[in-house]
């Protein structure tokens, strides 16, 4: 079985909607494997902002993938607002707009269980959860909340997970990024470096500490978006028996606008090896 890891296609901004056309172009004409032992993992920020016109844009690329893949996603702060804040009116459209994909014909509410191939199970988490609430909401780096990690907890106990590898995807990175090299100074962009390093450190998952102690030695691998580093965090994963982080960077390069380094990473369930695929506008 092979996990197809996509995130942070930011439609709606620049050209991210032909770049994510050109990631789907890629995955329809080179399958990895046959695409029935495929799943495509999307962990958030598909459209740049709540609007009506980006979820139509999104959902148009989203069903060309879907018609040869299994599609999972879980939803991003710029999915239900923008960069710096979220609301409950446009978490509610992009959860009815993508219900199928989210929710994969279950009730709407999180954690989602999906049976993927044999013997795998697939969670996605709604990080923006709490976020939802007074002012969490305002910088959206993301908080599961109690409820979320009381049902995620008694899931990863329930029979329909028994014996089988576990995968939990969500949209903030619950592990501390270990980026502790200085930005560039003199590349012109140094008020983005600043916002970035400020930033930083409060951009985790709120209740990463939680989460962990609830994941820790039962689950197989974690997927996130969010950092758009791609980074592989597995080191820090595995202090907690995780054998898989990795944040899925932004398929369309979107931080890199004029670039073109599209990429999207290829992860052998079988054995966890991975590969990157790299692509040209
Ligand atoms: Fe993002
Ligand atoms: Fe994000």
């Amino acid at each position: 079985m092979k996990l197809i890891h996509i995130s942070d296609t930011h439609i709606g901004r620049g050209d991210n909607a032909l770049r994510f056309e050109r990631v789907v172009e890629d995955l329809l004409k080179n399958p990895p494997d046959a695409p029935g032992n495929c799943v495509v993992v999307h962990t958030g920020d598909l459209i740049d902002s709540a609007t009506e016109a980006n979820r139509r844009a999104a959902r148009v690329l989203l069903d060309r993938l879907a018609a040869r893949y299994r599609v999972l996603l879980s939803p991003g702060n710029h999915d239900y607002g923008n960069a710096v804040s979220v609301s409950n009116e446009d978490a509610l459209a992009f959860q009815q707009a993508f219900g199928d994909y989210i929710f994969q014909g279950k009730p709407a509410s999180f954690p989602v269980l999906s049976e993927v191939g044999a013997g795998y199970v697939f969670i996605g988490l709604d990080s923006n959860a709490e976020e939802l609430k007074f002012l969490d909401r305002l910088f959206a780096e993301g908080r599961l909340g109690g409820n979320q990690l009381w049902a995620l907890n008694h899931m990863l106990d329930s029979p329909a997970v028994a014996g089988r590898q576990a995968f939990i995807y969500m949209h903030h990175h619950p592990f501390s990024f270990g980026y502790s090299v200085m930005p560039d100074v003199g590349d012109g962009k140094s008020l983005y470096h600043l916002f970035a390093q400020l930033t930083r450190p409060f951009r985790r998952l709120k209740d990463a500490y939680s989460f962990c102690q609830v994941a820790r030695d039962r689950v197989q691998g974690v997927l996130f978006g969010h950092m758009h580093y791609g980074l592989d965090c597995s080191g820090d994963a595995r202090k907690y028996g995780i054998q898989l982080a990795l944040d899925g960077s932004s398929t369309t390069c979107t931080d890199n606008d004029g670039e073109d380094r599209m990429r999207y990473r290829v992860i052998d369930l079988s054995d966890l090896s991975q590969t990157t695929r790299m692509l040209k506008l």
